[in-house]
């Protein structure tokens, strides 16, 4: 019914993942598994609302329409059990840019903001960009590899100056999708302190079950009401292109804040196209949704079992969400820069380096894993030759 199977020319598509390609890894040979987007059709519920609206012929300025914020709220409440408010919402063209709005609306100059490496790396630019100090809580790594929260860090660190944290919800690089107790131990803590939590949720429906994604700001009203979220469909259904996200924020007070900086930056409303996408998505999607886990959750399988053959130098825990594999390559025992050489040389595939979030990846190496069947058999093919022939 879904075709997962067969990969899409995106080379001629002006596709960063594509054209990037020479820039970044000195050679278009690389099988490009970096950038967080899939080489995956959209649903064709999108595809046929897009081409619907190409047919108008007419693209001026438009409002994102109620009927979008609609769909994505019953989308919500249906899928992640959380009930929100359409005057709670906003538009925005990009979560990194509402992670910038809200370190500015929440936050002065100088003030301390807490990130959890090894973590996406626009987090930390984003708070040295707007003259805040970079507060890092590295996430720990129990006896199996798994990591968790380091709350002890966490305490030690707080300072009458530490105003906000931003948590990643599931978790990219590492593929963590929280529990709720994990969830509520690190929201006391900001509650006690009065820090309030941008929580990026955008990677939070694509999770394996039986894992399950908890909205951070569902635990209570009290965190509710500390909490701004970012949500949208730029990972879930391969809309990145799109520049469509939300922001929710249930607080009065802190609603006025954020909107008073959003305002005078001018997001707009977003795009023609952007709006029907979105709808569509959140209004049809929902069986695409499910046939894709299901695909991705064999290219994750497919993937242990090759790395299990070579577990003497590569490891990976299967990721509980995302459709990002964080490969530990300390066995290798290689310089962050020959790993990386490794899989441009040897392995033939463009991924991104443990490094780029943070000194705490050292060692690993992401492998995007959001590809078509054929990809990921040839992607697969060229580690397993890579490491067959690894004299390392
Ligand atoms: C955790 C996280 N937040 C935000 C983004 C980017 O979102 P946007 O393109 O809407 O700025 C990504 C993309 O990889 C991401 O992984």
């Amino acid at each position: 019914m879904f075709n997962f199977e067969t990969s899409v020319d995106r080379a001629q598509s002006n596709a960063e993942k594509y054209t990037l390609r020479t820039t970044l890894f000195r050679t278009n040979e690389v099988l490009p598994m970096w950038v967080a987007d899939m080489d995956i059709k959209s649903p064709s519920c999108v595809i046929s609302a897009l081409k619907e609206r190409v047919e108008h012929e007419v693209y001026g300025y438009e409002i994102m329409p109620d009927s979008a914020y609609e769909a994505q709220i019953l989308w919500m409440q249906r899928r992640h059990s959380i009930t929100v408010q359409r005057e709670w919402m906003f538009y925005s063209p990009s979560v990194v840019a509402s992670i910038n709005v809200a370190i500015r609306a929440f936050s002065s100059e100088g003030d301390g903001i807490i990130i959890q490496p090894p973590v996406y790396a626009p987090f930390e630019s984003s708070i040295t960009n707007n003259r805040r100090k970079v507060i890092k809580n590295p996430l720990r790594r129990d006896h199996t590899g798994r990591y968790c929260f380091d709350l002890d860090d966490l305490r030690a660190k707080i300072t009458c100056k530490t105003k906000l944290l931003i948590l990643c919800s599931p978790h990219n690089p590492v593929g963590r999708v929280w529990q709720r107790d994990e969830l509520a131990a690190l929201a006391n803590i900001c509650l006690e302190h009065n820090i309030k939590v941008i929580s990026d949720e955008i990677h939070s429906d694509l999770v394996y079950a039986p894992h399950v994604h908890t909205p951070f700001a569902a635990l209570s009203d009290a965190v509710r009401d500390i909490t701004l979220t970012t949500v949208g469909p730029g990972k879930t259904f391969n809309l990145a292109g799109m520049s469509i996200s939300t922001v929710v924020i249930a607080d009065v007070l802190m609603r006025e804040c954020f909107e008073a900086e959003y305002r005078s930056i001018h997001f707009a409303e977003g795009t023609s196209l952007g709006h029907v996408a979105f709808e569509a998505a959140y209004r049809d999607g929902e069986m695409w949704l499910e046939a894709l886990l299901a695909h991705l959750q064999e290219n994750i399988e497919k993937l242990q079992s090759v790395l299990h053959v070579h577990s003497s130098m590569i490891t990976c825990n299967i990721p509980e969400g995302t459709y990002l594999a964080w490969l530990n390559c300390d066995k290798m025992a290689l310089k962050d820069s020959e790993l990386r050489t490794f899989f441009i040389e040897k392995a033939r595939l463009g991924l991104s380096p443990g490094l780029a979030f943070g000194k705490e990846g050292s060692g690993f190496m992401r492998l995007n894993f959001a590809v078509p069947s054929d990809t990921m058999s040839e992607a697969l093919e060229r580690i397993d030759n890579a490491l067959k022939g690894c004299n390392i």
